[in-house]
């Protein structure tokens, strides 16, 4: 008993020494507060969207950041090889006259039928990104093409098997038409496309036999590339793999067909690869003789890659603040856990209220917005939190960055364009359509 006592004040000892440590380490892993106000770029941003009248949630691009990066683009394929601006990254009918005249391209790809019966106007060259159902195509002949527009000498549709080749065979031969075929060519992203020679052989065999069906091309797509874990050489091997079977491909083709046999009209074929991604790994050396790029041109932060570490984000979300509200709180009931958040994290201190939300997008300005892990979230009126150093008011503007174009270009009513000073031109977008 006498020797009892002391052993279990040692052991009250320890544990009242155990609990202070970890209570100091976890003191020690408690968040301190950050955020700021808006810097001098989004206090200007902000005062031209209000003087705009910005009411609603609105899709802004910086018209000199996205020229700065087209700039950039071109710089980076300097003339090696074509630039062929992808449609569905840049939705938008006068952003797109934008960029084709600042990049002196007229090349397109597209990937929705309602979108390219919106752009196949006037002088320009489509190439299909991806194959469109026989249905889409015959739909695409109905609607009668624009006077201006020939369909035989300025649309590459894309071929991914003999089967469908068939079909546009036939629809060839039914409806008397001349059409321009691209074939997709599986360089190891697996998402379809021709896959062997062998099956390049059967389309070979069966657009020789329809003099109707002319062969512009091949298109390989590449994405996969910087997409696979970095471990070392992979990139590298999926790289020289990518490159050297397109390589074969375009040798079979050519050696079938001719460099002749396979221009549109006296140009060379067109030997189409890559994507914003991957574009930078191109030298021009190969046989691949132009690049597509959409996305890079406006840079959402999905293309925070090291690969386009020199191009600026040109595209954000600008929604007004509705409430401030004293403090963040959770509903009744569970109010206690919004207690111990506030009290743990001081970035969870403030909650504000935006108009809409939950968009493919994250906040960017005032930084230190986040959402909340535990209230859930809303496309009416999300919540944001953090410490207050962001000092908002209501109808103040919270800024994001859309993590890509695509969807989210469309969501928004007419585009604002920023000129650095003013919300100089509002810009449609496309019909949001598949
Ligand atoms: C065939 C093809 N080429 C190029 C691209 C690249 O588009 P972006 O430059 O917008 O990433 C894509 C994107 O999906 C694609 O499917």
């Amino acid at each position: 008993m006498k020797k009892m006592l002391p052993d279990m004040k040692r052991r009250r000892l320890l544990t009242a020494a155990g609990l202070t440590t970890i209570g100091a380490v976890g003191w020690g892993l408690k968040p301190s507060a950050d955020g700021a106000p808006h810097n001098p770029y989004f206090q200007r941003l902000s005062a031209a969207l209000k003087r705009h009248g910005m009411a609603t949630p609105t899709l802004v691009i910086d018209r000199q950041a996205m020229l700065a990066n087209a700039k950039t683009i071109l710089g980076h394929i300097d003339n090696r090889m074509q630039l062929r601006l992808v449609v569905k990254s840049l939705p938008s009918l006068p952003l797109l006259d934008v960029l084709r005249h600042q990049t002196k391209t007229d090349r397109l790809m597209l990937f929705s039928l309602p979108q390219l019966q919106k752009t196949a106007h006037g002088k320009c060259d489509i190439l299909l990104g991806k194959p469109m159902p026989i249905a889409a195509a015959a739909e695409f002949y109905r609607g009668n093409p624009s006077s201006d527009f020939v369909p035989d000498k300025q649309l590459q549709w894309l071929i991914d098997s003999p089967e469908r080749l068939a079909q546009y065979r036939d629809l060839a031969r039914g409806q008397n038409l001349q059409c321009l075929v691209n074939f997709e060519i599986d360089v190891g992203l697996h998402r379809g496309g021709i896959n062997s020679q062998r099956m390049l052989q059967d389309m070979l065999a069966i657009l020789k036999s329809e003099p109707r069906l002319r062969l512009s091309g091949l298109m390989g797509y590449d994405a996969h590339i910087t997409k696979i874990p970095n471990l070392p050489g992979l990139q590298t091997q999926a790289r020289e793999h990518a490159r050297a079977l397109y390589a074969s491909y375009a040798s079979t083709v050519l050696a079938a067909l001719g460099n002749d046999g396979m221009s549109k009209y006296g140009g060379a074929p067109t030997f189409n690869a890559a994507g914003s991604p991957t574009y930078r790994l191109y030298d021009g050396k190969g046989i691949e003789n132009e690049l597509s790029v959409g996305s890079a041109m406006l840079k959402a932060s999905d293309f925070d890659t090291p690969l386009l570490a020199d191009l600026v984000p040109a595209v954000f979300i600008a929604t007004p603040v509705l409430k401030t509200p004293e403090q963040f709180m959770m509903p009744f009931g569970v109010e206690w856990t919004g207690n111990a958040a506030r009290m743990w994290d001081a970035n969870q201190r403030k909650s504000y209220f935006i108009y809409g939300g939950n968009w493919l997008a994250d906040p960017c300005s005032p930084s230190g917005l986040h959402p909340s892990g535990l209230y859930g979230t809303s496309s009416n009126q999300q919540v944001l939190l953090g410490s207050g150093a962001q000092q908002l008011r209501v109808d103040d503007i919270v800024f994001f960055r859309p993590r890509q174009s695509e969807a989210v270009l469309l969501q928004f009513g007419d585009i604002a364009v920023f000129d650095g000073e003013n919300i100089s031109e509002m810009w449609a977008p496309m019909p949001a359509t598949a």
